[in-house]
């Protein structure tokens, strides 16, 4: 295994190459990846970070964002098959729909979905920062897509705005029952419950703190409590083990596995780099109308 820690390590130098890792993939590709983070850190990174490679240990529509962002840079995946669905749930013809229905519309886009949906969409937004957005837009028809249970999150916490919803989910979320909540903190009463936007609403009116993977770590980190039940995908033990070696975590779900991103493992890492393979690659015509909507979410956020 170190030999190839140490062969990934010396291809990134001569290919002036950076790893960025999602907190959901294996905790020995966080380990190597000079960042870690949830998709809005990831975005930023990519758009911002002089590299000319970057390697994008996550999903497909995260290299594609990262793609769109910086079309200079090779941005390559140690394997283009791990695909998020819930990011095909919707489709142009969905978004043309509701903008024939409505007046002054903003069409909200979570970063979970393809580039051609980008390119209809208004603004992304990620779980970190969609509550921020929604509330600076200036329109008062929001339609948001994708993710339904993070939309209906957003529109109870802006009741200001009218809300149209997709009906897309998370398999790995929406998985997630108030049964698994209740046996967790009967098991743990003196446990706080931290949980994704992603959940369904029955679950986040459970729960004690709702934010995304960075928000969850974190909260966990700066608080006082000594146990939490988790309520996402399980990659994000390794961080908040490893920033809060003091602390207890239980999964409220242990079979709360994304396996797309499951997917990336060192092996393939390592292949990809040497190879520069498993290129993502975005039409130029795609690519320039995406921008927007991705570059109007990091102005937002800012
Ligand atoms: P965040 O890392 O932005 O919280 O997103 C979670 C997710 O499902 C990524 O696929
Ligand atoms: Fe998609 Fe869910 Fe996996 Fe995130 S955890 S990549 S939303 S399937």
């Amino acid at each position: 295994m170190s030999d190839i820690i140490e062969e990934i390590n010396r291809l990134k130098k001569e290919k002036d190459a950076i790893i960025l890792a999602h907190y959901y993939v294996e905790g020995d590709i966080q380990e190597i990846a000079d960042y870690v983070g949830d998709s809005y850190k990831l975005a930023q990174v990519a758009a911002e970070n002089p590299a000319k490679v970057i390697v994008f240990a996550g999903v497909n529509f995260m290299g594609e964002s990262a793609k769109i962002l910086s079309p200079d840079k090779k941005v390559i995946m140690p394997d283009l098959k791990a695909d998020c669905p819930m990011a095909h749930m919707v489709k142009p013809e969905d978004v043309q729909k509701v903008r024939e229905q409505y007046d002054d519309l903003a069409v909200v886009c979570y970063i979970n979905s393809t580039a051609e949906i980008k390119t209809v969409s208004d603004i992304c937004v990620t779980s970190s920062n969609a509550l921020r957005i929604v509330r600076a837009l200036p329109n008062k028809n929001i339609f948001f897509i994708p993710d339904s249970n993070l939309g209906n999150y957003v529109k109870q916490m802006v009741p200001e705005k009218n809300f149209i919803v997709h009906d897309g989910y998370c398999h790995v979320h929406h998985g997630i029952t108030k049964e698994q909540v209740e046996t967790s903190k009967a098991k743990h009463p003196d446990a706080l419950f931290l949980v994704h936007p992603e959940c369904r609403m029955e679950i986040l009116e459970m729960a004690d703190y709702v934010g995304s993977t960075s928000g969850i770590i974190n909260y966990a980190t700066d608080s006082d409590a000594k146990e939490f039940i988790i309520g996402t995908e399980n990659g994000v033990f390794y961080e908040l083990q490893k920033k809060n070696p003091n602390k207890k975590f239980y999964p409220v779900d242990k079979m709360a596995c994304c396996t797309n991103m499951k997917k990336n493992t060192l092996e393939k890492l390592l292949d990809c780099l040497r190879e520069e393979d498993g290129e993502v690659n975005v039409s130029d015509e795609t690519r320039v109308k995406a921008t927007n909507a991705l570059e109007r979410m990091l102005e937002l956020a800012k």
